[in-house]
This record gives structure tokens, C-alpha cells and sequence, in this order.
């Protein structure tokens, strides 16, 4: 797939109050006691940190009290969940509700491809739960993205087309401007990528300029000058400065590296950089 920035209105320079985002996926990758670790790691090497961008870490519900312990005041880094139930509460075995969750969690992931894939959760239901976080102040990551299949059969425009519209199709333009949207192609997740291939920047770019194209026609300019986009597959510290050069690209959700504080922070060192 290639797509020619042409055809879509080009960000040249990212607007000052989208401030860029890491946000880190720990997904079921430590123990209870390796997140107090990954944490107590991060919080040291972070605390001295000025500026920058907004930085997010995901751990398991479990862990999310004492992760939010183990970070300081001093070190800005907000938490966030992995997933949330759309329900406000009710006979659900297992699962986690949003006022479960606002004690601990101000950011929350919602629709990764694993959860879609795993989980069989269905576009509606990611919208469910989008609206639910909206109301109770928490910020949704809203993961979009193609699979292998659907890019070599020309469909990425196709895929996120539907799933923007979908989204876009329940929200208020208040609640759109709050949340943030993830651009992950599902081939590109380390998990589904032993050869690490990553997709070209500029490709990234004309995704994010597509989503923001959606939300003006359906709002307007301002509101999709306003929405951050993130890119999510394989970023690690050598592979995320391209990505954070392009102007309308404003960040990144990182799985496996995210675990490694050395590697998050330097990620995150170059998301400062260049943002
Ligand atoms: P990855 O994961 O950085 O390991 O590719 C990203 C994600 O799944 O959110």
C-alpha cells in the first residue's frame, strides 16, 4: 500500500497543543512483582526528566494500585488500564468496570487487535466502551489498525474508514477531542512480526491525515486539528525517531519494548526531540 500525501491536506508542523504521547502496553508480559520493579526503574530515571512528552504505562489490573504507588508526583507519568467492560456494572464474571478503575487509572486502552482478536470484541462495543471512559474522565488510547490480510488486499483505507466512522457516528465533538487514537497495523505488532518489518513513515502520516480528514467532515478542521495520533508496532529506540518526525504523527504506543526501562526511556528521549 502506498498512499500519496497529495491527496489529503498536509501537516506541515504540529500544532503546539497537541502534546506528543509514549504510551507503554505492558500487556501480560510481567509479574505483580516485576511491575513494582518496572515501575520503581521507570520512576528513578524518569523523575529527573523535564518536558517532553505525556508518558502513559499500561500494566495488568492487578498491579494497577501498586504501580500507581510506585510513581512520584515528580515523574508525570500517568497511568492507564489495558481494557475496561462497556457495562457501568452488572453480572459480569471477570470483568472490570470504569468505576473500578478511576481510582487507579486515568488513561485506558481500548479495541487492541488482541482483545478484538482474543476477546472477539466488536466495533460497537469499542465505542461503548470510548463513550464510558469519556463520562468518567478517563482518556481512551483507541487502537485502530489493519491486518496482514486486509493491507495486501489494498483495504487499509477501507478498514480505518469504517472503524473511524463507526466511532465517529456515536461521539460528541467534545468527547472526540479528548481521546486519542492509536494507528497500530496488526502485521506490524511485534507479536505478529518476526522479521520486524515496519510500515513507511509517510504511510503513517497519510493514515493520520485520513482519521483527520473523517473527523472534519464529520465536525470540523478545528476538532481534527485537536485529536493526537499515535502510531503503535515495533517501536523501539532505534525505529520510533522516523515516526516522530512526521509532523501529524504525535506519539506512540509501545508494547515490548516498554518493559525494558532503559529502552522506554530512550524512546521517550526521542519523542522529545523531535516533537
Ligand atoms: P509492540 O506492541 O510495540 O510490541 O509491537 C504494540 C502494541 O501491541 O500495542
Amino acid at each position: 500500500m502506498r498512499l500519496h500525501a497529495g491527496v489529503f491536506l498536509v501537516d506541515t508542523k504540529r500544532r503546539m497543543d497537541r502534546k506528543s504521547v509514549i504510551a507503554g502496553n505492558w500487556k501480560m508480559e510481567v509479574s505483580h512483582k516485576g511491575a513494582i520493579e518496572l515501575s520503581r526503574a521507570l520512576n528513578k530515571l524518569l523523575e529527573k526528566e523535564e518536558g517532553g512528552p505525556e508518558v502513559v504505562v499500561c500494566p495488568s489490573f492487578t498491579s494497577l494500585p501498586a504501580v500507581s504507588e510506585a510513581f512520584s508526583k515528580e515523574s508525570g507519568v500517568n497511568i492507564g488500564a489495558q481494557n475496561v467492560h462497556w457495562e457501568e456494572r452488572g453480572a459480569f464474571t471477570g470483568e472490570v468496570s470504569v468505576s473500578q478503575l478511576t481510582p487507579f487509572a486515568s488513561w485506558c486502552i481500548v479495541g487492541h487487535s488482541e482483545r478484538r482478536a482474543l476477546a472477539y470484541e466488536t466495533e460497537e462495543q469499542v465505542v461503548a466502551k470510548v463513550m464510558l471512559l469519556l463520562k468518567h474522565g478517563i482518556t481512551p488510547i483507541v487502537c485502530i489498525g489493519e491486518s496482514r490480510e486486509e493491507r495486501e488486499a489494498d483495504q487499509t483505507i477501507t478498514k480505518i474508514t469504517t472503524q473511524m466512522e463507526t466511532l465517529l457516528s456515536k461521539i460528541t465533538r467534545v468527547g472526540l477531542t479528548k481521546l486519542v487514537i492509536a494507528y497500530e497495523p496488526i502485521w506490524a505488532i511485534s507479536a505478529n512480526n518476526p522479521t520486524g518489518e515496519m510500515p513507511d513513515p509517510n504511510d503513517v502520516a497519510g493514515i493520520a491525515l485520513l482519521i483527520r480528514k473523517l473527523i472534519a467532515t464529520r465536525f470540523d478542521q478545528e476538532a481534527a486539528q485537536r485529536v493526537r495520533v499515535l502510531y503503535g508496532g515495533s517501536v523501539k529506540p532505534n525505529t520510533v525517531e522516523p515516526f516522530m518526525q512526521e509532523p501529524g504523527i504525535d506519539g506512540a504506543l509501545v508494547g515490548g519494548a516498554s518493559v525494558h526501562p532503559m529502552d522506554f526511556v530512550e524512546i521517550i528521549k526521542k519523542a522529545k526531540g523531535t516533537s
